[in-house]
């Protein structure tokens, strides 16, 4: 029986963090971005460019800082064509979540400093991974499907060009669809940026250490592919597909809550919101937009509001206070919008690069920034004296 043992290291936890980028009430369902209502910035017409200089600046861009924050995103969106070359060492189905890790990383190859403190070279970094993660991801997917890389067109707006990159055909003129282009565009908002969660920590930690930027949010990337974390939105399709009909969903909640075996409902509860995800709430509703746009009836949806309904009213999910979180719906619209189910997290990570990179930007100049060291509490061993191994029982 070990000894529990207790000892002071000397050194303040450096594990938490004080940030002025984002601020969530868990309780009241409530998700700022640098102090605007996430509602405000999604239903406004406040565009990729607004968010991300937001986020990353601190104040949203009057109308010359938002063209040059526009044009110097654009001018960034090529990748270095050796970069190019990695794709090919990939396996024809290999995970494109594995292929971002490797490639995003591999920028720290294109992109050194020799000091990531310097706030010009945090900037342009910040400025180079924000535009280059969606390119990065675009070519992802079009290896993964045997298609031609379609490099972005600057012509177009982020998400207008994601979507280019990800369907064009070069055979075809592209004809880009405002209103998918305007739900991409919000999608990407409302993911860009969540305060301290698992990945955002990752980052920061990482980041600490004054390790290359491009390296830092390659670990965000790792971190985010989870299932119980970023992966989520694919597992939820998984878990919808599972129940296959609205008549299982019982019988399946009732497996989910059996105390000899429980297991978590994909796209259910958060370690913060006890309350709904205000940002459920705008994916479910574009969501149906989008579907009612593409003409799509997708039985899955009505699978998944009727999930939802019987969750929110079941003594088990009320106690515990799990609601909807944002990736119970987003599966849903992506794949009506041709995404594949692979895809999501990708998605996920292009969008979460710019709160990422926010928040490595606020860690890096921050004056005084010490080496992340998450404290522990020790419950091993208490000293003892080495046995030579021929004394040994
Ligand atoms: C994201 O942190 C962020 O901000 C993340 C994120 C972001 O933008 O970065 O919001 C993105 O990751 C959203 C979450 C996506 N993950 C899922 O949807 C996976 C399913 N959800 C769970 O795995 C879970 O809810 C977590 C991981 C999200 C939160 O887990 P916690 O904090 O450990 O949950 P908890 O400790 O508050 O659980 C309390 C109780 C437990 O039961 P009891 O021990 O009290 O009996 O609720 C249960 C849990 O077992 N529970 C669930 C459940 N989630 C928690 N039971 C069934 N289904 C679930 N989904």
């Amino acid at each position: 029986q070990t000894k529990m043992c207790t000892y002071d290291p000397g050194y303040t936890s450096t594990g938490s963090c004080e940030s002025t980028i984002t601020f969530i009430d868990g309780g009241k369902g409530i998700l700022l971005y640098r102090g605007y209502p996430i509602e405000q910035l999604v239903e406004s017409t406040c565009d990729f460019t607004d968010a991300a200089y937001l986020l990353l600046n601190g104040e949203l861009p009057d109308g010359n800082q938002h063209k040059a924050f526009e044009q110097e995103l654009k001018s960034h969106t090529m990748v270095h064509e050796k970069l190019i070359e990695f794709f090919k060492g990939f396996k024809s189905d290999a995970h494109p979540m594995a292929i971002m890790v490797g490639v995003v990383g591999a920028l720290s190859a294109f992109y050194e400093s020799k000091n990531w403190r310097d706030p010009a070279q945090a900037q342009i970094s910040c400025v180079r991974l924000i535009a280059k993660v969606p390119t990065l991801a675009a070519i992802a997917y079009r290896t993964s499907v045997g298609q031609p890389i379609v490099y972005p067109k600057n012509e177009y707006s982020m998400a207008q060009n994601f979507l280019y990159m990800m369907f064009s055909s070069p055979s075809e003129e592209f004809k880009p669809d405002p209103i998918l282009a305007r739900a991409m565009e919000v999608i990407m908002i409302l993911h860009m940026d969540h305060e301290q969660n698992a990945s955002t920590s990752t980052v920061r930690v990482a980041g600490s250490s004054q390790a290359n930027p491009y390296a830092c949010i390659a670990a965000g990337i790792s971190c985010l592919w989870g299932p119980s974390h970023g992966g989520a939105n694919e597992a939820v399709l998984s878990m919808l597909e599972e129940i296959g009909n609205v008549k299982y969903i019982t019988e399946y909640i009732a497996k989910v809550k059996d105390p000899k075996d429980p297991f978590r409902l994909m796209g259910f509860g958060h370690r913060v919101y006890k309350s709904y995800d205000p940002r459920a709430k705008i994916m479910r509703q574009i969501t149906h937009q989008v579907l009612e746009h593409l003409k799509v009836v997708d039985p899955v949806l009505d699978l998944a509001m009727e999930l939802e309904r019987i969750a929110l009213t079941d003594e088990y999910f009320i106690k515990r206070n799990l609601y909807p979180n944002v990736d119970f719906y987003s599966g849903i619209c992506l794949r009506a919008m041709g995404i594949p189910v692979s895809m999501f997290t990708v998605l996920f990570a292009v969008s979460r690069t710019v709160g990422w990179c926010a928040q490595w930007k606020e860690m890096a100049l921050e004056k005084g920034n010490r080496i992340s060291r998450p404290r522990q509490i020790y419950s091993g061993a208490a000293t003892r004296a080495y046995v030579p191994l021929d004394k040994r029982a």
